[in-house]
This record gives C-alpha cells, sequence and structure tokens, in this order.
C-alpha cells in the first residue's frame, strides 16, 4: 500500500507474528463479548459474518470474544457460545473459514466466569478462590439485573478439573481450525480473582503475598501449554482492572507488576495480552506503562500485546516503535469502525465509538440497528 497512513504508522502497519502464526500488521481486534450466540451456545452465521467484516477491514489478527471452556461453571453469559463440546467446536469452523477466507488468523479467548456468573446453563451457583460476594453489580447490557451471588469456595480437585478443561478447550479451538487461543487471565474472571487480593482469602500456597496469588495462572498456562504440545501459539490476557470494579489497582504497584508478569511469561506463554484503561500510560508513577513494565519483566522471547484506548493510531504507533509491544488491540474503535485499519491506512476518519452500541444490551443485532439509525440520521444530514 502506498497510502500516506501506512508510512506515518509504519510499525503498526509492518508485518508481524506470534508464535509460527503470520500476521499482516499490528492491528489486533480485542476480545469482545457480543452475547449472540445461538441455542447451546453455538457460533451463528451472524457470528461469522461479524468477525469476518474485520478481516476485511484490514486488521492483522482477530481475538474472539470470551467463549466458555466447559460445560459446568464457566459459562458467565446469557447467549454467550461455548468451546465446550464437539457441537460447539463444529459451529466455530464456519467463523474461522471466513476470517481465514480474507487471509486473517484467529484466535478464540477462553474464559471462565469463576464469581461472575450471570446465567448458566449448565450449573446452578459459582466457585471462586473465596466465598466473596463480587464488588458491583451484574452488568445490564450483557443482560444481568441486580447482585452477584456469593460463590462457593472452589476445591482443589475442582481447581485441576477446570486447568485441565482449559487445556481440552485449546484443544478444541485448534481442532475447529483457529489459529491460537487466548487464557483470559484478567478483568476480574475466575483466574483475576485468584490474583486480586480482595477476592482471594485462601491460606493455602494460592493465597496471600503476590507469588502465589499467580499461581493459578501458572497452572492453567501449564495445562494448555501440555494440551497444545506446540500445535498452536497461545497468550494470557492480564489486567488490574475489571468488569465489576472498573478502578482496581495492584497494591504493590511495580513490584506487583513484576511479580505477576515475571511469573506469568517464564511460565512460557506466546504472547501476554495487558489490558489497561489507557494502555500507553504510565502507571504506578512509575513512568512506565503496564505493558512496558511487561516487557520488562517477561522473558525476551514471550509478546507483548498492548490494549486500552490505542484507537488513536498515533499512541499504537508509539507503543510499537519503542519496542513496548508487538501489537496494538483495540476493541471500542474496532467495534464502531470494522474497516479501522483500512481507512487510518488511508488517512480516512473511522467511525466513532458511540455508547448507544452497547445500550440496552452489547448484541451484534443491537449494533446493527445502532448503524442503520446512523445511516438514517446520514442520510437526513445530507438532505438537510
Ligand atoms: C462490548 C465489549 C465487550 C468486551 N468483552 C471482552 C471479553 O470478552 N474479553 C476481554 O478480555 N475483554 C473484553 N472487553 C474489553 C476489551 O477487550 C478492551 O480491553 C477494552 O474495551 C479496552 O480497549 P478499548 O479502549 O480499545 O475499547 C470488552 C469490551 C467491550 C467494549
Amino acid at each position: 500500500m502506498s497510502d500516506t497512513g501506512t508510512s506515518r504508522f509504519a510499525n503498526l502497519f509492518s508485518p508481524g507474528g506470534i508464535g509460527d502464526v503470520a500476521l499482516g500488521n499490528r492491528a489486533v481486534v480485542a476480545p469482545m463479548t457480543r452475547i449472540s450466540a445461538g441455542p447451546g451456545g453455538l457460533a451463528t452465521d451472524e457470528m461469522a459474518a461479524y468477525y469476518a467484516e474485520y478481516a476485511r477491514g484490514g486488521f492483522g489478527l482477530v481475538i474472539t470474544e470470551g467463549t466458555y471452556i466447559d460445560e459446568a461453571r464457566s459459562q458467565g453469559y446469557v447467549d454467550q457460545p461455548g468451546i465446550a463440546n464437539d457441537a460447539q467446536r463444529d459451529s466455530w469452523k464456519r467463523v474461522v473459514d471466513v476470517v481465514h477466507a480474507e487471509g486473517v488468523p484467529i484466535f478464540m479467548q477462553l474464559l471462565h466466569a469463576g464469581a461472575l456468573i450471570q446465567h448458566n446453563d449448565y450449573a446452578d451457583g459459582a466457585v471462586a478462590p473465596s466465598a466473596v460476594e463480587p464488588v458491583g453489580e451484574m452488568a445490564p447490557h450483557y443482560k444481568g439485573h441486580g447482585k452477584f451471588p456469593i460463590p462457593r469456595e472452589i476445591t482443589r480437585q475442582e481447581m485441576k478439573d477446570i486447568a485441565a478443561r482449559f487445556g481440552a478447550a485449546a484443544v478444541r479451538a485448534i481442532d475447529a481450525g483457529f489459529d491460537g487461543v487466548e487464557i483470559h487471565g484478567a478483568n476480574g474472571y475466575l483466574a483475576d480473582q485468584f490474583l486480586t487480593d480482595y477476592t482471594n482469602a485462601r491460606d493455602d500456597e494460592y493465597g496471600g503475598p503476590t507469588a502465589r496469588r499467580v499461581r493459578y495462572h501458572i497452572e492453567i498456562v501449564a495445562a494448555v501449554k501440555q494440551s497444545l504440545d506446540g500445535r498452536a501459539p497461545f497468550g494470557v490476557r492480564i489486567s488490574e482492572t475489571k468488569v465489576n470494579d472498573l478502578a482496581h489497582s495492584w497494591a504493590g504497584g511495580v513490584d506487583d507488576a513484576k511479580t505477576i508478569f515475571g511469573a506469568v511469561g517464564e511460565a512460557g506463554p506466546s504472547y501476554i495480552h495487558v489490558n489497561a484503561h489507557r494502555g500507553f500510560e504510565p502507571v504506578f508513577g512509575s513512568g512506565k506503562s503496564l505493558a512496558r513494565l511487561a516487557r520488562e519483566a517477561a522473558p525476551r522471547d514471550v509478546g507483548i500485546v498492548a490494549c486500552g484506548k490505542l484507537n488513536d493510531p498515533s499512541l499504537a504507533e508509539a507503543l510499537l516503535e519503542d519496542g513496548t509491544a508487538d501489537a496494538a488491540a483495540i476493541a471500542k474503535g474496532a467495534l464502531a469502525d470494522p474497516h479501522w485499519p483500512r481507512k487510518i491506512a488511508r488517512d480516512e476518519s473511522p467511525v466513532a465509538f458511540d455508547p448507544e452500541m452497547l445500550r440496552p444490551y452489547a448484541t451484534l443485532e443491537n449494533v446493527r440497528r445502532w448503524k442503520e439509525g446512523r445511516g438514517l440520521r446520514d442520510a437526513a444530514r445530507v438532505g438537510q
């Protein structure tokens, strides 16, 4: 491409890779829950069309919405898709095929909700590191209402089983044709509940200091690594914030970051996906972004994907240029305009995100309606 955006954002538009998966550029679609699956947690044709649009729009990699891993307590949301059985695996093949038809790789994000269950088709009650009621309330845009129930403390056997099921789900995803998987270790779900001081009151080797609270991440990474056995790359997502606690910050600051990113990195994922409100902003008064702290703490061969308001391409470019990150993930900006990369490459303005896209519900149907409404508004403006 000879467009001006590609030269101004030369790093963003340079080819990259995660493991042996080649990326045409460094712009990644961040995982976004869309609560639009069919009955039985199956991926639908509408979902395939939705994901294909990002590939057509020029993204170098697509990461799916958080997808539940088992037919037990991993599902957190109504109409969430799963990768827990063969029927679900097969339903994703069409999604993979249409994205691949555009020459773009796709990873699946694997999720266990832990205490943050708003809806589950398979089991009653939630499990979590400790029987602590989650802060905040269920998310209305994911069709939840009221307080979360108090979870039951998970047993050691259940922890082992769930780690193994992350591994089995990873294999199912690769069997469906996905190019890689991402363990959801962030945003307040099960693994992050172990990491978080106030949701983990354990007095065994999984509780107490940060080095112990990150142990379950390491065990899930080990299980996925063993199950995939080198067949495909995989990452782990990490954040300070949670869907039900947007202000949370690690009490140990830089030391916590070193411990967490060091331990997770040493466990051997292909990449760490660092999610922050503003992925470029210094944290803990350190002068460094969370992604930079991850880069410095993890072994050099572990890729870093940064996320958080990187839809401003100059911010994404700066993180890529100074070597903080290997790729920049974009969520709301991508949702608003799946053709964000093509437009940035041509120096065109992408459609801006509007919170109405997620109101009342964060569904595919809602975005479609929003776009139709926008079309009408545009037509009305032209007619003025
Ligand atoms: C509608 C919506 C759904 C999301 N679902 C997920 C998810 O399933 N898994 C996840 O790790 N993050 C999820 N996120 C968080 C985004 O991946 C991203 O970290 C966050 O929106 C910040 O990036 P942004 O500033 O580019 O929007 C979601 C965000 C939005 C807006």
